[in-house]
């Protein structure tokens, strides 16, 4: 399998989803819409659904509803990044190649844009229509998984914990805490959705969650060292931020060196996680490689 192809395949897929179940940007209110549209579509790894539409092929299913639930997160995630580079928060101005929302549609529209995308979330893994089949059960559980990963103990406690550690001599626990909520909470999320969705036993979602857990952190500690050394092109946002805003990182701790290391034996544990899984795990076990060789 070439991860390359297989995440090309699946980009267009979420994407062309995606498209279909956002509101027009003729629909009042346009502008609302316009702005959640620019920021949803501006590209993107889509790696959330990505992971989720993944675990649930490693179990050998796609179980009905999966578009739906793979993309709610989507628009948690498009939702967390508008919000995340507010004024009030990071106070970027280039995101996914564009500028940031707030500076196209102003910060009252683009906090209401990432509250509109947050509500649809939960939509979408709640509409009879596109969770059609979907045990009711079952429903309720993933919608649950996706308001923990997002909420007050997932990336939004995260967000909370990186803000109040700005400026201060934190230490490596209070830093690995931060990438575990803000990012790892909702890639956990992601793939307990996919494997709950497919119907996992108790063991699998466990070693699922333990893989999840792992390439969470592995890929914040990447974006960490990418703020290191990437360029504005390669990422589509600014690099550099996290020195000028006084943010200690796993490179302020480790060097670039030691951090890809560190990120590296992340990747191998989450492989190892998969040990008794098929070779339909394969493309979780390449993402987790692709998650820190990855350039943007
Ligand atoms: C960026 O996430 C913010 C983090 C949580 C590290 P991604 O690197 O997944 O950003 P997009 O979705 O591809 O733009
Ligand atoms: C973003 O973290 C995490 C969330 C939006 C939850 P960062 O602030 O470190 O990521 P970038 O560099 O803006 O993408
Ligand atoms: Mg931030
Ligand atoms: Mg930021």
């Amino acid at each position: 399998m070439n991860i390359k192809d297989y995440l090309e395949q699946k980009r267009i897929d979420v994407d062309r989803f995606l498209d279909q179940v956002s509101p027009p940007a003729t629909t009042p209110p346009t502008t609302l819409h316009e702005s959640m549209r620019y920021s949803l579509m501006a590209g993107g790894k889509r790696i959330r659904p990505i992971l989720t539409i993944a675990a649930a092929e490693a179990l050998g299913t796609t179980p009905p509803g999966l578009m739906a639930v793979a993309c709610s997160l989507e628009f948690i995630h498009t939702y967390s990044l508008i919000h995340d580079d507010l004024p009030a928060m990071d106070n970027d101005d280039f995101r996914r190649g564009k500028p940031t929302n707030h500076k196209v549609y102003g910060d009252a529209m683009a906090i209401l844009a990432g509250d509109a995308l947050l509500t649809m979330a939960f939509d979408l893994c709640s509409r009879p229509d596109l969770m059609k089949g979907c045990d009711p059960v079952r429903q309720v559980r993933l919608i649950q998984e996706l308001a923990y990963g997002s909420g007050n103990l997932g990336m939004v406690g995260g967000q909370v914990f990186d803000i109040q550690a700005e400026n201060k001599d934190i230490d490596l626990a209070t830093l690995q805490n931060i990438h575990k909520h803000k990012t790892g909470m909702l890639m956990r999320a992601a793939v307990r959705m996919g494997a709950i969705a497919a119907g996992a036993t108790e063991p699998q979602l466990a070693n699922l969650t333990g893989y999840a857990e792992d390439i969470g952190l592995a890929f914040q500690i990447a974006d960490d060292v990418l703020n290191v050394t990437g360029t504005r092109e390669e990422l589509g946002k600014n690099p550099n931020t996290d020195a000028e805003r006084g943010k200690k990182t796993y490179p302020t701790f480790y060097g670039v060196d030691g951090a890809k290391k560190l990120a590296d034996e992340c990747v191998d544990r989450a492989i190892a996680r998969l040990s008794s899984f098929s070779p339909a795990a394969d493309p979780l076990r390449e993402i987790a490689r692709y998650i820190t060789s990855r350039k943007n």
